[in-house]
């Protein structure tokens, strides 16, 4: 299994939406794929249609060991597994830190499933927690969305700095497979100056690590969600292009 983590230190910067498309894309190429919700705003939970009953397990008992990590996962389409969250999720935050080893526990957790899935997409919070911390540890690659704006470009900066720190305490082993930049604004066959510019400033500060096709403002991805369905089967095959080379991208390193 090859644990992907889409991250980024700031909200609204596509990590749900990058994490539903490559789930669903590499799921409809017969791969069998589970998605893991470590954010307690549980969006992936909620775009993958799956509802968390009072009792049922969700990531935090399966980071707490309070269940199997099998016990935690939930079929929610074809080639397509979760392991959903709740605002409950909070509590892991504790259980974490004082673990004394937060960074490497859910990487722990995932190795109990590591035969039964080809990959594992993980959608990771926006702040600097002891949760997202153990989203980067369990990561074999991440991928870096940012929104092509200043307040995306900070984010950038923000995320390749935590990334580094985790290096150097051994926390990351992972490779990053690129920066998606999101909501490029276009308009006709003009790109938007702003979006233009910080996409500009992402591949300075991107040096070695690939910037990927751009994630164009468009409705048609949360169409795709609301829908439950792929962007090609919309016929919005060409919006697929980043997470194609990402997918690309793992298919070498398999
Ligand atoms: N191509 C797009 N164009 C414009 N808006 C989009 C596009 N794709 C997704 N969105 C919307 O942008 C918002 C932010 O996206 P998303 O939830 O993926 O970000 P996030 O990084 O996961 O945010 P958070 O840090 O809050 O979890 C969502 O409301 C989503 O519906
Ligand atoms: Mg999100």
């Amino acid at each position: 299994m090859l644990t992907i983590t889409c991250t980024s230190l700031s909200g609204g910067q596509g990590k749900t939406t990058a994490s539903v498309f490559l789930g669903r894309m590499l799921a409809q190429a017969e791969q069998r794929v589970l998605m893991v919700d470590a954010d307690p705003q549980a969006n992936l939970t909620f775009y993958l249609g799956h509802e968390v009953q009072e009792n049922q397990p969700t990531l935090l008992e399966v980071l707490k060991k309070q269940v199997s990590t099998e016990d935690g996962i939930y079929e929610v389409g074809e080639n397509l597994w979760l392991i959903p969250a709740d605002d409950g999720l909070d509590k892991a935050q504790d259980f974490l830190s004082s673990s004394g080893m937060g960074a490497i526990v859910l990487s722990k957790r995932l190795k109990e499933v590591a035969d039964v899935f080809h990959y594992c997409i993980i959608d990771a919070p926006p702040q600097r927690s002891q949760i997202c911390l153990t989203t980067a540890g369990a990561a074999d690659y991440v991928v870096i969305p940012a929104e092509a704006s200043s307040k995306g470009v900070n984010s950038l900066i923000r995320t390749l700095g935590l990334i580094e720190e985790l290096k150097e305490i051994d926390a990351f082993a992972g490779k990053i497979l690129g920066i998606l930049p999101f909501r490029d604004k276009w308009v006709g066959n003009n790109q938007a100056a702003q979006s233009k510019a910080s996409i500009e400033t992402m591949r300075t500060i991107a040096e070695t690590i690939p910037v990927l096709p751009s994630i164009p403002e468009s409705e048609q991805f949360k169409k795709a969600i609301d829908k439950g369905v792929t962007l090609s089967s919309l016929g919005f095959g060409q919006l697929e292009a980043p997470f194609q080379q990402i997918i690309e991208g793992l298919q070498k390193n398999v």
